[in-house]
């Protein structure tokens, strides 16, 4: 059985579990979500000995290079000596804050040193020691500031502080950027896109990140809000059309999933991206609309991918 490190400690490594059960049975506190290679919660560091491969497919490059893995994926081979990745929050600037909608504030940010994340990723925000939230980045990876969308929720000091206390010149601290991005390397096809209003940051990101690496493919966005019709958001939609020749976009009441099925039938070609929590992603599935290649996006509680 492989010998595993952690804080000068030496443990026995299953390798019929993987090594995040391995440590927590052990009485080891590993921070940890999904199990499944989504969420990076249980991302440890080898300082010595090699992470198996499986470990670090859900990796970007520079993690994989400086020999993070994931634990909940991980079936040691051989020792390794392991510890908790040592990132330093990186300290941000609210340049500003707007209010499209009285639910929605979207605050920009300028963050002190460069953030490499990819469209889909999110990360903690910390307005101090007591407020912070796990947020979805809803700006192109290539802008130089981030953009956030906090939805008021009641319950949730977070977005109380960022709907009535944030101020423009306030100093907020950024985690490092979590979660399965989507690399649109290898994607040269048409896009689409199925929403719902209250999950709109990750397909913002995405739009203008593919809108801006592929102009000549097509990107479509089926946007549905529930409730009165949001003009700001539409407006918001329209602009980007403006700016990105290659993008439309359609603002459909989400009722029935009778209704949806004909608005959207014709979103079964190309690459197709749903976002939305779990019953709106079940009621597109209940359509005629081949969903089985799609790419879901949760939200950061529900999540989970393909
Ligand atoms: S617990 Fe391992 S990636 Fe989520």
């Amino acid at each position: 059985m492989p010998k595993i490190t952690i804080a000068s400690r030496q443990l026995q490594a299953d390798s019929d579990q993987c090594l995040l059960d391995s440590l927590l049975n052990q009485g080891e506190r590993i921070p940890h979500s999904c199990r499944s290679g989504v969420c990076h919660a249980c991302m440890l560091q080898a300082d010595k000995g090699q992470p198996p491969a499986q470990s670090q497919q859900f990796l970007p490059r520079e993690k994989i290079n400086s020999q993070h893995f994931l634990a909940c994926q991980c079936y040691p081979i051989a020792d390794m000596t392991v510890s908790l990745p040592k990132s330093k929050p990186i300290s941000a600037i609210i340049t500003a804050i707007e209010k499209p909608e009285s639910t929605l504030a979207v605050l920009t940010l300028a963050p002190r040193q460069p953030l490499s994340y990819l469209p889909g990723q999110h990360l903690t925000v910390s307005a101090n020691e007591r407020l912070s939230k796990d947020c979805y980045l809803a700006s192109s990876p290539t802008a130089q500031q981030l953009t956030l969308y906090i939805r008021r929720k009641v319950g949730d000091p977070f977005s109380t502080w960022s709907h009535e206390i944030a101020r423009v010149g306030d100093k907020i601290h950024l985690g490092q950027p979590k979660g399965v991005g989507i690399d649109f390397e290898s994607m040269r096809n048409k896009l689409q896109l199925i929403c719902h209003e209250n999950h709109l940051a990750p397909v913002v990101s995405i739009i203008k990140h593919y809108c801006q690496l592929r102009p000549e493919s097509e990107v479509i966005l089926n946007c549905f809000f529930t409730g009165s019709e949001k003009p700001d958001i539409k407006r918001f939609f329209q602009d980007m059309t403006a700016r990105y020749n290659n993008f439309s976009f359609r603002f459909l009441r989400y009722s029935t999933t009778k209704q949806i099925t004909g608005i959207v039938s014709e979103a079964s070609s190309g690459e197709l991206i749903i976002s939305g929590n779990r019953n709106f992603i079940a009621n597109i599935e209940k359509t005629n609309i081949d969903t089985s290649q799609a790419l879901k996006l949760l939200p950061i509680k529900e999540r989970t991918l393909r």
